[in-house]
């Protein structure tokens, strides 16, 4: 039998989902501000899919076996009995829409960014959460090197403007379907002579997905992984070529990369290139941080049911990890820091209140008040702590003669200015 809550646990947002508010909540605005800038200076354009998605979508795309889809899905049953699924991830949901509104037709390829909170039930610890934000960008329907580049330059741009320490990508290539059946096959035979030595897990990923293997945190696995085959040995000409053009791209671009044989990424769609964004740990001995991730995922389309391929590329941040090691904010535009804080005594006057906040806004001054309060000090003391440049003084003798006080917060001088005058009066504001 569970036991009963207490009040104060009910009180509490689900384990490992949070408030935002305060200057956490502007600091996330202020990096989609930003992100969405610069997404829309390089040609991408906004998609918002819902938060639920139909349960198949994921199932086929991420892929069972994975742990996104095997373990971490918030699955709802509606009452008509349809499988719904908090989204976990952006990318197959984006491609259904892709396919569910013809984009097809567009001219190719479509540039697409989209954000919003993704939802999955892992153990939840420092920059894991059950409910966490991604911003995406994805350029679905068409192939090429310098798609890839697109993605992985203008990622790297956020990252920089978002005050991210030193960010580096880590990429690999896992070839299209003819090298990745090549190297799955060696993959195999070698996973099998170490059999004995391979957990549960991992020898259940051996006929699952034995490239999951490589992503193991298994300390013995771990080491067998050191001298598992790599992918990029079993490319084909096609496949080496589009990923030395790529790697060409990032050093034309300055961008600090690492190629890493292990990466396969953790998602069942990905082809071709795959890469991870990381800044370094913040305490020695840490391991880096992983700020985002992304790739190529050509088959993805016939996956979830497309008749023909789509070729796509793409990558997510995780805006939570960002944000928690960017050393510098961004104010989005909706901050506001008060210039004035508005006084009004007695019932005339506060019936006029508006009036006098709307010109202001109008005039597009942000004004601080405490309409519900009645006495003078008690305004002024609150004017004093918010350390605004000014106050209005609005009485009953001002509402009568249709006046305001102004009072610079600074010098204490007062100005009495008539209503009608108040507009042009705000240009003198500093
Ligand atoms: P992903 O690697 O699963 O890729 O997630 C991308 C990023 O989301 C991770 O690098 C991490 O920063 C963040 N993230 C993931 N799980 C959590 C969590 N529980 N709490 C906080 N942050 C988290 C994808 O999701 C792909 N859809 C990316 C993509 C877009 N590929 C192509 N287009």
């Amino acid at each position: 039998m569970s036991e009963k809550k207490s009040s104060s646990q009910e009180l509490q947002s689900p384990k490992g989902m949070r408030d935002l508010m305060g200057d956490e909540y502007y600091r996330f605005q202020g990096f989609f501000e930003k992100a969405q800038e610069i997404a829309v200076y390089y040609g991408f354009q906004p998609i918002e899919t819902p938060t639920l998605e139909n349960e198949e979508v994921f199932l086929k795309g991420v892929g069972e076996g994975t742990d996104v889809v095997d373990k971490e899905m918030y699955t709802i049953k509606t009452k008509g009995g349809d499988k719904l699924v908090m989204k976990p991830e952006n990318t197959a949901s984006l491609m259904r829409a892709y396919l569910e509104h013809g984009m097809l037709s567009q001219p190719q390829p479509v540039y697409m960014y989209g954000y919003g909170p993704r939802f999955r039930h892992d153990k939840p610890q420092k920059g894991r959460y059950r409910q966490f934000y991604q911003f995406d960008l994805d350029i679905i329907g068409k192939t090429g090197a310098v798609l890839d580049a697109t993605i992985i330059e203008v990622a790297m741009l956020i990252l920089k403007e978002a005050g991210v320490p030193n960010p580096m990508i880590k990429i690999n290539s896992i070839g299209d379907k003819d090298s990745r059946k090549e190297y799955i096959k060696h993959l195999t035979n070698y996973y099998k002579k170490h059999i004995s030595d391979l957990g549960a897990i991992d020898r259940a990923r051996l006929k699952t997905n034995p490239m999951r293997i490589l992503d193991s945190k298994d300390p013995k696995t771990i080491e067998i992984n050191i001298d598992a085959p790599q992918s990029l040995n079993y490319l084909n000409s096609e496949s080496k070529k589009h990923f030395k053009e790529v790697i060409e791209y990032l050093d034309e671009c300055g961008i600090n990369y690492e190629i890493d044989h292990t990466l396969v990424r953790g998602l069942d769609y990905y082809s071709q290139t795959v890469f991870e964004f990381f800044t370094p740990a913040k305490e020695e001995g840490e391991k880096m941080i992983a700020l985002g991730g992304g790739g190529r995922y050509d088959y993805l389309a016939k996956i979830i049911g497309s008749k023909k391929d789509i070729p796509a590329v793409g990558c997510a941040f995780g805006v939570d990890r960002i944000l928690d090691v960017a050393t510098e904010s961004l104010d989005p535009k909706i901050k506001k820091e008060p210039k004035v804080f508005f006084i009004q005594l007695g019932f005339e006057a506060k019936l006029k209140s508006f009036q006098i906040i709307e010109i202001l806004r109008k005039r597009k001054i942000p004004v601080k008040h405490s309409l519900s309060k009645d006495n003078l000090s008690s305004q002024l003391s609150i004017a004093e702590k918010l350390e605004v440049p000014y106050t209005i003084i609005f009485g009953q003798k001002e509402a009568m003669d249709g006046t305001v006080i102004i009072r610079d917060m600074k010098t204490r001088s007062q100005d009495i200015v008539k209503l009608t005058d108040l507009a042009e009066y705000t240009k003198k504001m500093k």
